[in-house]
């Protein structure tokens, strides 16, 4: 036996006995549900979707569109229709941006994002601002890490097309009061996008509750695989929207001159989707809904004030925006 084989058995014996995992804000560790659903897919069912041999392809598009559908109802949205399979917040922030985006935006318009986003809902706002020859602001945050929310209600005015915003902060845990700011945004006829990758997973979601027009979120910060999230858009904008990427899935009629799109959720799903990851995703949403919600977030909010503590006694740690209350 080589030493490096010695030590590699013993640090997977350490890992199994004393690792604790605290990085779930960056991706989460996948519960057996979720293997067990993606491996007996690849296992059992593997077929491409909306076409290839009948009985298997029936039964992964049949799969798919039940995924569709639980995401559906995890979130509270009106019709799985509103759900899009894409990469994740990353993904979903730029289709809107090319599509909604592009097609709305002009110059001397406006986009307003927040102090709290990630680079996942700032770049591609930059980029698209740039193209279009349109101004980027931004909502300031307070001392306690909160938006301050007249400076929002100021800068929402009548060349803002977009309000993008996280609901909660992966930097300081700031848990926006998302339905407030959209009610605030279209109040001035302005619509909202939310990224939700970190309220995903810890947050009771009803995206109609919230009224907000777009919201995002990737899976495998919640438990599920990687590389799948989705973007939930109102029924009559993801109608209105142009496609984004093009090629087969998306497409009704092709002809050498020309080509019509299927209607949302498929215009948006261009080429073989990832079907074992949808399956997967499926199975997380589950997997949480499993869980006991109420205990859970007691567990973190107990996890939150120890860390706290901890850190607030060494003496050269300055704790910023650190609520008993923030929860991710
Ligand atoms: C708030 C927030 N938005 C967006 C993202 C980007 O997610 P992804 O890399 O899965 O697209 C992250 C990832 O850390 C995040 O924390």
């Amino acid at each position: 036996m080589s030493i490096w084989f010695s030590i590699g058995f013993l640090f997977s014996f350490w890992l199994s006995f004393s690792f604790s995992f605290f990085d779930s804000a960056a991706t989460a560790q996948k519960p057996r549900a979720v293997i067990d659903a993606v491996s007996r897919f690849y296992a059992e069912d593997n077929a491409n979707v909306h076409r290839g041999v009948p009985a298997l392809a029936e039964r992964a598009t049949a799969q798919l569109e039940a995924a569709r559908a639980k995401v559906q109802r995890f979130i509270g949205a009106a019709r799985p229709e509103e759900i899009v399979f894409v990469g994740g917040v990353t993904e979903a922030v730029n289709l809107v941006a090319q599509t909604f985006g592009r097609s709305r935006l002009r110059a001397g318009d406006e986009i307003v994002v927040t102090a709290l986003e990630h680079h996942s809902n700032l770049v591609p706002w930059q980029l698209l601002c740039r193209e279009r020859g349109a101004a980027l602001r931004v909502g300031d945050i307070d001392e306690r890490g909160e938006l301050r929310f007249d400076e929002l209600a100021r800068l929402l005015g009548s060349r803002t097309r977009l309000l993008a915003a996280a609901h909660v902060s992966n930097a300081l845990g700031t848990i926006n009061p998302v339905a407030q700011m959209v009610e605030l945004a279209h109040a001035r006829g302005v619509p909202v996008l939310i990224d939700g990758a970190q309220a995903a997973p810890h947050l009771p979601l009803d995206v109609q509750a919230l009224g907000c027009d777009f919201y995002a979120f990737s899976a495998h910060k919640m438990y599920g695989p990687m590389g799948i999230g989705i973007l939930y858009g109102r029924a009559a904008l993801l109608e209105e929207m142009p496609p984004w990427q093009s090629g087969g899935e998306m497409v009704s009629a092709v002809s050498f001159e020309e080509a019509s799109w299927q209607r949302p959720p498929h215009k948006f799903e261009a080429g073989t989707p990832d079907v074992a990851g949808a399956i997967g995703l499926g199975a997380a949403v589950e997997w949480l809904q499993s869980l006991d919600s109420d205990a859970a977030a007691a567990h973190e909010q107990e996890l939150l004030g120890y860390g706290l503590e901890l850190l607030r006694a060494i003496p050269a740690c300055g704790c910023w925006a650190a609520r008993a209350s923030a929860s991710a």
